[in-house]
């Protein structure tokens, strides 16, 4: 398993615990000093458990050096980062700094089974650059003995262990029949259907789920927009809406809009993918517009209600672009409290996992709090903005006597069935019909 990432080694950890022998590699000398001591780089539920299980038995081991290990490989399986450019675009070069690698090192028969999320064709172009530098290497009479299988990942992170041994789905595409069995064969344990199909179909199958999901979302916060104007609750029209089967319930959370390390750069990515094939994807393009709006509908709200922030102490629950994990990038959370600071706003933090990973990003004169409490003590305005569990089980009383004005700006409608209203607070969510014309 190349590259120790989230998805890299959650799955390389699932793929130890299901039996198979397991070499996790990565160039990055200081964290897999860490990891072979046992230990997690992230957040991530299960999976620190998972690790020393796994090492415990003896089927996972961590290397930085590719050469020690993948002479034994029958299965190579690639999961770099493949992080968005400025365009949009995919940027491929960790991907193809492997495959040249792996070109130059491979002395027999593999399947190469790629998990990073590519654009369509870049698997072809992984077993080219491959081939191509077995050939350099003088080894050509092997590149016949390599297939490659694209074999996109679905895990969330937060739940990204159990999301590796509970899938909806396995997606194998090849070529190649006997590497997709032999890559499907990993799986042996997992109950989950399986869908084996061409490289083409598999790598846009992976950006087709997250740009429906990321569609989803952009769609409820659409509703949620119009049912603030309208006086309706978006949380009801997502139930009433979500039982009928064909909709399904999921993915109907009005807010700040989506996050994270995957829709936003996936999404992106598939509508440079269709632009590049001369295709104009309407619907991408205003799904990424309204999931950018929402954030800001947000903020000029806060700022109109409130009249600014200049000079007013406002604290912030939550900086990870969701609950569960450390990771803030494309944090709603992020983005906000950089706003209110750049907007004069007295700020305060804090988030149950992501502080360490704020504090490389938030200006120094941000307060990290060491509570959710204390970050609201004394504060004008509280702003929401990841859904915690932990923000829901606060004394509210308490919370109330500590605010200097009992206000809530709640990003995620957290908070929105907690009748905080008869508590004596201003709360303000997402499409509650808060901000109905007359
Ligand atoms: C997402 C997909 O859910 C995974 O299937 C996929 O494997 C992963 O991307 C990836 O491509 O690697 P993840 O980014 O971990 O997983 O997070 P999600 O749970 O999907 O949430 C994404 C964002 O959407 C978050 O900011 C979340 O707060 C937001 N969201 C989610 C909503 O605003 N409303 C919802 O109803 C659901």
């Amino acid at each position: 398993m190349i590259g120790t990432g989230y998805v890299g080694l959650t799955t390389g950890v699932g793929f130890a615990s299901l039996g198979n022998q397991v070499a996790c590699v990565d160039i990055d000398a200081g964290k897999i000093a860490r990891l072979d001591r046992g230990e997690v780089p992230f957040y991530e539920p299960g999976l620190q458990e998972a690790l020393k299980q796994v090492q415990e038995r003896g089927r996972l081991l961590f290397t930085t050096d590719l050469k020690s290990v993948i002479s034994d490989a029958e299965i190579v399986m690639i999961a770099v980062g493949t992080p968005p450019k400025s365009t949009g675009e995919a940027d491929l070069t960790a991907l193809f700094a492997v495959a040249d690698q792996v070109g130059q090192l491979l002395d027999h028969e593999a399947v190469i089974a790629v998990k990073s999320t590519v654009p369509v064709g870049t698997n072809r172009r992984v077993l080219a650059r491959v081939r191509e530098s077995m050939f350099a290497a003088g080894r050509d009479e092997l590149t016949s003995l390599i297939h490659i299988v694209s074999i996109p990942e679905f895990l969330r992170e937060g739940s990204a262990f159990e999301d590796f041994l509970k899938p909806d789905r396995i997606v194998i595409g090849s070529d190649d029949q006997v590497a997709a069995q032999t890559v499907e064969r990993l799986h042996k344990n997992i109950v989950a259907p399986r869908v084996m199909t061409t490289l083409e179909s598999a790598e846009l199958i992976k950006y087709a789920a997250n740009a429906f999901l990321a569609t989803k979302i952009s769609f409820i916060n659409e509703i949620a927009n119009l049912a603030d104007r309208v006086g309706a609750d978006v949380r009801h029209v997502a139930e009433g809406i979500g039982h009928d089967h064909r909709i399904g319930p999921h993915f109907l959370k009005a807010g700040v809009g989506y996050g994270g390390s995957c829709f936003p750069k996936d999404v992106s990515a598939l509508e440079q993918i269709s632009g590049a094939h001369g295709y104009s994807f309407k619907l991408l393009s205003a799904v990424i517009e309204v999931n950018n709006r929402q954030r800001e509908i947000f903020f000029k709200r806060m700022m109109e209600e409130l009249g600014g922030v200049k000079g007013r102490r406002v604290a912030v629950w939550g900086l990870a672009f969701k609950a569960h994990t450390d990771d803030i990038r494309e944090s709603a959370g992020i983005e906000i409290a950089q706003r209110l600071h750049a907007a004069g706003a007295d700020l305060v933090v804090y988030d149950p996992q992501a502080m360490d990973n704020a504090k490389q990003v938030l200006s120094d004169h941000v307060e990290f709090a060491p509570t959710a409490v204390d970050a609201a003590t004394g504060a004008d305005v509280l702003v929401v903005l990841t859904e915690w569990p932990e923000f829901r089980e606060v004394s509210f009383s308490t919370l109330k006597e500590s605010m200097l004005e009992p206000r809530i700006f709640d990003g995620r409608n957290h908070l929105a069935d907690l009748n905080l209203e008869n508590h004596g607070f201003q709360y303000r969510g997402v499409g509650l019909g808060s901000y109905a014309s007359a």
